[in-house]
């Protein structure tokens, strides 16, 4: 897969709605509730973060899932990427990028959104051909009014900015022309995850697919 078609595929995911939950998912045994609240709530495409021992069967059961677009997160090695994609994800997210990395998913045929903090970081990812990029983390790195300042020089890069966002600081990025989607894990707290209430689940991710980009 080359970069512009790893980037098209992740505009298109980035398109389905305007947050992407950002999920730490503990045990497998949960993971199919969870992406069909998600999903009913109306938040199709779902990060699973590879940062729990349960992390690879949740993709699976999650890929099961109708309506659910699965990603996995945090892919850090060339190790994690093939994991990922054996256990059905459709599209990866890094909180950086190397060149191992982005070599790994372009043979792996694995759509990657690689994550950048600086315009140096944008600028080379763009020289490779990835023109959608997650900001990462997002709010410690200056905002929305960070990514609107490397929108200026580089428009043509499109972001998902992710780390820090929430409700109320997300329309803040999905104003910006160079926003595509946010990301986020306020979406799936801990708490509800624990406590199975899927009910409360899909009414916080109906609330997050009405933000207006
Ligand atoms: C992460 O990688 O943890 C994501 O950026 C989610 O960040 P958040 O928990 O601040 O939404």
């Amino acid at each position: 897969m080359t970069p512009q078609d790893a980037s098209q595929a992740a505009a298109d995911i980035c398109a389905l709605a305007p947050v992407v939950p950002v999920l730490v998912v503990e045990k497998a045994d949960t993971a199919e509730e969870l992406a069909k609240a998600l999903v009913a709530g109306g938040l199709p495409a779902l990060e699973v973060t590879l940062r729990t021992p349960a992390a690879l069967d949740v993709i699976r059961e999650m890929a099961k899932v109708d309506g659910g677009v699965v990603g996995a997160g945090t892919l850090l090695t060339p190790k994690d990427v093939e994991n990922a994609k054996a256990a059905g994800a459709t599209f990866g997210v890094s909180p950086g990028a190397t060149d191992k990395l982005l070599d790994a998913c372009e043979a792996n045929d694995l759509p990657l959104l690689p994550g950048i903090a600086t315009s140096s970081e944008a600028m080379r990812l763009l020289e490779r051909g990835y023109w959608v990029q997650k900001f990462f983390p997002a709010e410690a790195n200056g905002g929305a009014a960070a990514l609107k300042g490397i929108g200026g020089p580089i428009p043509q890069v499109k972001f998902c900015p992710t780390g820090g966002v929430s409700l109320k600081n997300a329309p803040d990025y999905l104003s910006l022309s160079n926003t595509l989607c946010v990301g986020g894990s306020w979406v799936a707290p801990k708490n509800l995850i624990d406590a199975g209430d899927w009910v409360g689940i899909t009414a916080i991710a109906a609330e997050a697919a009405k933000l207006t980009r």
